[in-house]
């Protein structure tokens, strides 16, 4: 398939896990992908992979410095950008009696402000061509009020306000905005943490068993971010084997 062929895909935190499963489907569907990472030597990887003469990028995105730099670059070099997947984000595991503000703001500067900052800055750029499609990558959790997850589950819920709301502002441009909510996924960032230990809990919550992987979530945000789902905007997919109906 090639629905991305010329067309250029910013993707956040695509150095693994979930967002390098989605840079990998956009290229092998012909995108030329950016792949944004703070870490330098996962995002090159990724682009390699992605093929099409894609190209990694360090940033950091709750950083407006970096971001607006960052987005010199991609019009630069390429005249803008088609699809915007803000993928990257923090995902801790702190109880509720360890959170201080540090944590919070921690949280928030990454998840909800950097995702701010792309959208602003990817966006101005779409306007001109009038055209573009942005997916946000929010959580299950906003439904289940996930424990050891406060401030990452009010970061998300933001980001699911964000979501709307930009749909609203950008309909007049032909630009999208939606999101995808995965559940509990098998990625580097999860096995790295105690939410691994938590995946059998969740296999009994979902009516369809077994272990959602990266690649379980990517067709459902690449579908998004194609040129066919263009009267879709403002929704939100849940993509974890119907743990959440809602
Ligand atoms: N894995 C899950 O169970 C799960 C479930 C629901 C939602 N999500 C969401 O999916 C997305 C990806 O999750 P994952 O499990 O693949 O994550 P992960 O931790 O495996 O990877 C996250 C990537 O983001 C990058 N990153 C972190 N902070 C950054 C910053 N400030 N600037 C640039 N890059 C940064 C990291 O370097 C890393 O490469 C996240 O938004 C997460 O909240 C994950």
């Amino acid at each position: 398939m090639t629905r991305f062929k010329d067309q250029v895909a910013i993707v956040t935190g695509s150095a693994q896990g979930i967002g390098k499963a989605v840079a990998l489907q956009l290229g092998s569907e012909g995108a030329l992908v950016i792949s944004v990472d703070q870490n330098a030597e996962g995002a090159n990887t990724t682009a390699e992979e992605c093929g099409n003469s894609s190209i990694g990028i360090q940033c950091d995105i709750g950083d407006p410095q970096q971001v607006s730099s960052l987005h010199e670059t991609v019009v630069t070099q390429y005249g803008g950008v088609d699809v915007l997947v803000n993928n990257a984000a923090i995902v801790p595991f702190i109880a509720w009696d360890d959170v201080d503000f540090d944590h919070w703001r921690q949280i928030m500067r990454v998840n909800l402000d950097g995702t701010f900052l792309m959208c602003r800055a990817s966006s101005d750029v779409m306007r001109k061509k009038e055209y573009g499609r942005i997916v946000n990558i929010i959580s299950n959790t906003i439904f289940a009020g996930t424990p050891n997850m406060a401030a990452y589950v009010s970061a998300k819920g933001g980001v699911f306000g964000l979501t709307r709301a930009l749909a609203t502002e950008l309909g007049a441009y032909k630009i999208t905005v939606n999101g995808v909510t995965p559940g509990l996924t098998n990625t580097e960032g999860v096995q790295s943490t105690p939410h691994k230990d938590a995946f059998e809990f969740v296999e009994m919550l979902q009516p369809i068993k077994g272990h959602n992987q990266p690649s379980d979530i990517a067709p459902a945000v690449v579908f998004l971010a194609s040129p066919e789902a263009h009267r879709i905007t403002g929704q939100v997919l849940n993509v974890d084997a119907g743990m959440v109906r809602w």
